[in-house]
């Protein structure tokens, strides 16, 4: 009779998110063997786990990973994203009886879930796909966790997730979204939200930097300030941190050291990719993905400065009219976000939980914040409405409306550019005009394509007189 296997769950890729995650298993209490394709960095952190490495159980092979997992096993994949993930399921899958769930806990796209979890339930085993957030330190103490796929699957693991997941008030920020990708696209959809959040706080900055002059240490203490009131954030509070740390190199503020070019690793494509196939307009997440673009072409940017002189000018706005304007385009924005889940959730079948997915959110991940307590309560108390039309929502955009639109006005007049807020301005104004200007699409439509249109007294499709065309 061999020796009982030690580890309760395994893990496969030793990188950040996944060294973190594992050092978070450990200290839960959870035994777990760990693999990592390069055996020095396997062994490098077994040595490096310190106290926690009693429960570590460091396997240079994929045969003795499985072997050191007691059964029925589960193997939480962190590798990257989409040829990685394949990869680790072909080596394993032989390796593992059809009780054992594999899970990929990395950024995937939730096409590549989708698939995986079919493909996996026509073999007879099960897959998840977890959405985790946090970063690394959220990954170390405690992300959130959106999990999709076979719901008994989840119930095998979900105590361990909901252990190393971050608390709100001492509930688990992990939850089961449902099958198949659900739980990576609501990641996606959060990465998403996040380009658009960071885009429109640094619009703001840009506003404070070239437009009122204000100083890094000075736009620091906005920050700082603004996070003790309703934009209380994980994204408010590191922007205060970035605005006001100085750069050890020169003594300068970091941020004025940083070239101004914006990476992305695509989750914020993803997402406007998704909303495009299923025509929901998320406009301000799109602008930030173009924002980041833009930013990336800083040699046309600098040809266009020394063409068309370079962007700037005083704007006459208080600090207050910031905020204002930023909660309001904050709103709207996660307005299109939740407003995309939905249109996702009936397109795949998930019928995705928007309470739920609003109340995980509100700590581990890059999105927390206090704001997304009351968008749980609001969403749960208005089952199908738009987030602008539910108090408390509705009653802020009616007071910072008309901040958002002065400061959209000031940043357009100053040549200062503002994409992500403009657009949350512009989709608020949209959704709220009643008559709108389609019918001018509809006839240009008819004229050069005899498309069609309806019209507002008689019901059917209509063509209009164009063959009189002058
Ligand atoms: C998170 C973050 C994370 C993100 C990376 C890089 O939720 O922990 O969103 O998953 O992907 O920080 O993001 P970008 O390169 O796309 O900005």
């Amino acid at each position: 009779m061999s020796a009982p296997a030690p580890a309760r769950i395994g893990l496969v890729g030793l990188g950040t998110m996944g060294a973190n995650l594992a050092l978070n298993i450990a200290e839960k209490g959870f035994p777990i063997a760990v693999f990592n394709r390069t055996v020095a960095k396997t062994r490098a952190f077994h040595a490096g786990a310190g106290g926690l490495g009693d429960r570590i159980i460091p396997c240079e092979t994929l045969e003795s990973l499985v072997s050191a997992i007691a059964r029925p096993r589960a193997i939480i994949l962190m590798v990257t994203a989409g040829a990685g993930v394949d990869e680790q399921v072909a080596a394993l899958r032989p390796l593992l009886s059809d009780d054992d769930i594999l899970i990929d806990a990395g950024n995937a796209n939730f096409r590549d879930t989708n698939r995986h979890v079919a493909a996996a339930r026509q073999q007879g085993w099960p897959f998840l796909g977890i959405g985790v957030s946090g970063g690394e330190e959220g990954a170390r103490h405690g992300p959130s966790i959106m999990a999709g796929g076979p719901f008994a699957a989840w119930q095998r693991v979900q105590p361990i997730f909901e252990a190393i997941a971050a608390k709100h008030e001492g509930e688990p920020c992990a939850a089961w979204l449902g099958d198949a990708g659900a739980g990576h696209f609501v990641k996606t959809v959060h990465n998403g939200i996040e380009y658009a959040d960071m885009q429109m706080i640094a619009e703001i900055y840009g506003l404070m930097r070239d437009g009122l002059g204000r100083t890094p240490a000075e736009m620091a203490e906005v920050f700082d300030r603004w996070n003790r009131g309703v934009l209380n954030s994980y994204l408010i509070e590191i922007s205060a941190r970035v605005a006001g740390t100085t750069d050890p190199a020169t003594g300068r503020p970091l941020i004025d050291m940083i070239v101004d070019a914006a990476g992305q690793k695509g989750t914020g494509r993803w997402t406007v990719i998704e909303a495009q196939h299923l025509a929901a307009p998320v406009t301000a997440i799109e602008a930030a993905v173009a924002a980041r673009n833009m930013s990336a072409a800083r040699a046309l940017r600098a040809e266009g400065a020394a063409l068309f002189g370079a962007a700037g000018g005083d704007v006459a706005l208080d600090v207050g009219a910031l905020e204002q304007a930023l909660i309001a385009g904050k709103i709207i924005c996660y307005a299109q976000g939740f407003e995309l889940l939905t249109a996702a959730g009936i397109e795949q079948g998930w019928n995705l939980p928007l309470p739920a997915i609003a109340r995980l959110w509100r700590q581990g991940c890059i999105i927390r914040s206090t704001m997304l307590n009351d968008m749980a309560a609001a969403l749960a108390a208005h089952p199908g409405r738009n987030l602008m039309h539910c108090a408390p929502f509705s009653d802020h955009l009616k007071a910072g409306e008309g901040a958002l639109r002065a400061v959209v006005a000031a940043g357009a007049l100053a040549g200062l550019p503002l994409p992500a807020l403009s657009a949350a301005l512009a989709y608020f104004d949209t959704m709220r005009q009643r008559r709108g200007t389609a019918n001018m699409i509809q006839g240009q439509r008819d004229y050069f394509g005899a498309h069609g249109f309806a019209r507002i007294d008689a019901p059917g499709s209509h063509h209009g007189p164009w063959s009189q065309k002058g």
